[in-house]
């Protein structure tokens, strides 16, 4: 089967950091070179969207500074990514600073119409808050079948979730896409996140392709 949808939980930065002898806070600026160079190339061997956890409500609970690095290299991309990706953010972006939050529209406006695969990035996002949002939007139509339930869910629109990748050797998915990943393949690397390369991304492809999915039949 063909991998349309892949998810990445890019865990690691902090601690390639740590390796390279450089602060915490560099590690985002590697991190965010690995990104674009796994969903570019993601995008040239066809997938349809590469979901990533840039920022968790969790992560509010980080050190300013750390925070202030993460979202410094977020603002970075969205106000200097010209390349074909259709970028969309998921997740409670109406509670982020406006700075934040001009620079998300921004990157969104200007790639709605490219053409090339949607590199959809949760921020502020939980899962089970995403969840419990889309119960109650369920609650207020009335309607409790799981169609207008998914449709209800931040991911609406976007192909089913094939796979979840986690880097950084941790076998946990961290309240992250808890419902799309009902029957996603798991692989978890040991790699740290910066080190991502185009031949690990292809790693990732060639994994799926032989993972025999049955969905419980
Ligand atoms: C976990 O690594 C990763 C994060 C908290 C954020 C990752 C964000 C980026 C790579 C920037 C991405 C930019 C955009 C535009 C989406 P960690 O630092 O917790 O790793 P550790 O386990 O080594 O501490």
């Amino acid at each position: 089967m063909k991998l349309k949808h892949v998810a990445f939980i890019m865990d690691g930065n902090g601690r390639w950091a740590t390796a390279h002898g450089m602060p915490r806070a560099e590690g985002y600026k590697h991190g965010l070179e690995a990104l674009i160079r796994v969903a570019k190339r993601m995008d040239a061997r066809g997938l349809e969207a590469v979901s990533v956890y840039a920022f968790s409500t969790e992560n509010n609970a980080r050190p300013e500074d750390e925070k202030d690095a993460i979202f410094k290299q977020i603002k970075k991309f969205n106000r200097t990514y010209f390349g074909n990706l259709r970028v969309i953010y998921m997740g409670d972006i109406d509670a982020l600073d406006e700075d934040v939050i001009d620079s998300i529209e921004d990157v969104e406006r200007r790639t709605k119409k490219n053409n090339g695969a949607v590199l959809n990035i949760a921020l502020n996002y939980g899962a089970q808050a995403d969840i419990v949002h889309a119960a109650k939007l369920a609650y207020d139509k009335g309607s409790f079948d799981e169609a207008t339930f998914e449709d209800a869910l931040s991911t609406s629109g976007l192909p089913k979730l094939d796979m979840i990748v986690r880097t950084g050797g941790e076998l946990r998915l961290s309240n992250f896409m808890l419902y799309e990943a009902a029957y996603a393949e798991l692989m978890f690397m040991d790699k740290l996140w910066p080190d991502m390369t185009e031949e690990d991304a292809d790693a990732v492809i060639a994994e799926f392709e032989r993972r025999v999915r049955k969905f419980g039949k």
